[in-house]
């Protein structure tokens, strides 16, 4: 292990590990720091869907940027099998988000000319024609809107593919070490003190998820994030009785590779609580059997609670930091960092070789100027 890098990255999430595999595709000697193991926080408990036109709907630049992260999956999905060994389950047979009351349905209805308009394949299934297409599906689902362009991975397997491939290009790992102060030079960071001592880089990267804002108070910096836990459980079937990922309102089913449905989730704000509540849990269930209702006689697998990095105006923080030469910061995906992860990484890594960041991010000096520093 070094003692000076190019980039120290803190967070070895899914973000975290997606920046340290773009670095070290440039070149650059990366050292990931996680003070648990990777890829074990919101990274390995997402749904893993890729849903920039289900989750996002409306143009805006993170709708823009989520459909560009998205097709970057193909080819990256090769790329990471071919390095790590790991296949991340790309699964790109579509998204249904469904209607269960006429205002959901005409809400529907009225997004699928504009994501048309905005280049977007999309349509509407009339009530009928989904229920032939998707015989599972309850009699009172009223129709819904067809995305084939968002898949699903599977997100620990995405997780882990970013950051065993940096490892073979370079990148050094080092797991259970707690980054808790940044070192500092005059008005820059050289790096971070973690309790297994000093480690100095030319530049620092915060991907800490949910827990970013607690480092970054090290650099007199108040984030203005919060953090959404969300309950997920899993099914097992002889097969599964829907062909794409069902979407509804409080309520997802996914079907994964190997006869698995993963269903969520659950949101609840302001706790860092990552237990499983019998309450979240009924409530999904209750929501799952309502629209499918055969899932009643599907084998329980397995439930688990994960922690999403909310900002409070629902755009990440991608940038450099405005006070602080050499810190930069990446956090704030909420529902969206397995979607967003490869982007991220490709657009920190431009940063790192000072490259401005396109204007599809929120501009990221202004975005941390408003913060009390
Ligand atoms: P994390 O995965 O939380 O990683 C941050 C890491 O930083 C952690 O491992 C933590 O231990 C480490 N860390 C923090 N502070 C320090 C420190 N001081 N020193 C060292 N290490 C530190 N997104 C999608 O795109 N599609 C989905 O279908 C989807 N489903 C979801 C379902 C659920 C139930 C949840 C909870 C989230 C879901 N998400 C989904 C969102 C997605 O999981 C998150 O946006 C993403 O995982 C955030 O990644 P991250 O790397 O920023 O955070
Ligand atoms: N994107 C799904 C979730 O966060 O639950």
């Amino acid at each position: 292990m070094n003692n000076h890098y190019d980039v120290i990255i803190v967070g070895g999430g899914v973000i975290g590990s997606s920046i340290a595999f773009h670095l070290s595709k440039r070149g650059k000697k990366v050292l990931l720091v996680e003070k648990n193991q990777l890829a074990t926080k919101a990274s390995s408990a997402a749904a893993g869907m890729l849903g920039a036109q289900t989750e996002l709907e409306k143009d805006s630049p993170l709708f823009r940027l989520a459909r560009k992260s998205r097709a970057m999956f193909p080819k990256l999905s090769e790329e990471l099998k071919e390095l790590s060994g790991i296949d991340i389950e790309l699964v790109q047979n579509g998204m249904i988000k469904i209607a269960e009351t006429d205002e959901e349905m005409s809400l529907l209805k009225s997004l699928v000319p504009l994501q048309q308009k905005l280049g977007e394949v999309t349509e509407w299934v009339p009530t009928d024609e989904l229920h032939a297409q998707e015989p599972a599906l309850s009699e009172h689902i009223k129709g819904a809107m067809y995305i084939p362009n968002d898949g699903n991975v599977s997100a620990p397997s995405l997780s882990k593919a970013f950051a065993l491939s940096a490892v073979a290009l370079g990148t050094d790992i080092q797991e259970y070490t707690e980054v808790y102060d940044f070192i500092k030079e005059k008005d820059r960071v050289v790096g971070v003190q973690t309790l297994a001592g000093s480690i100095y880089a030319d530049e620092t990267i915060v991907a800490g998820g949910a827990w970013s804002e607690q480092l970054l108070k090290q650099a007199d910096t108040q984030l203005n994030t919060y953090p959404v836990k969300g309950e997920c459980f899993s099914v097992r079937v002889k097969a599964s009785p829907i062909t794409r990922t069902v979407f509804a309102n409080g309520c997802y089913i996914v079907p994964k590779l190997g006869g698995r449905l993963v269903i969520g989730a659950t949101e609840r704000a302001n706790t860092f609580d990552e237990t499983v509540s019998l309450n979240g849990v009924s409530r999904l269930m209750e929501r799952a059997t309502k629209i499918i209702p055969e899932l009643e006689n599907a084998q329980w697998e397995k439930a688990w609670a994960g922690i999403r990095p909310q900002t409070g105006d629902g755009l990440p923080y991608l940038g450099r930091h405005p006070k602080w030469d050499g810190l930069s910061i990446a956090t704030g995906h909420y529902r969206n960092g397995i979607l967003l992860s490869p982007i991220t990484g490709w657009q920190m890594a431009e940063l790192v070789e000072g490259k401005e960041i396109d204007d599809h991010f929120r501009v990221e000096r202004n975005s941390i100027r408003e913060l009390r520093i």
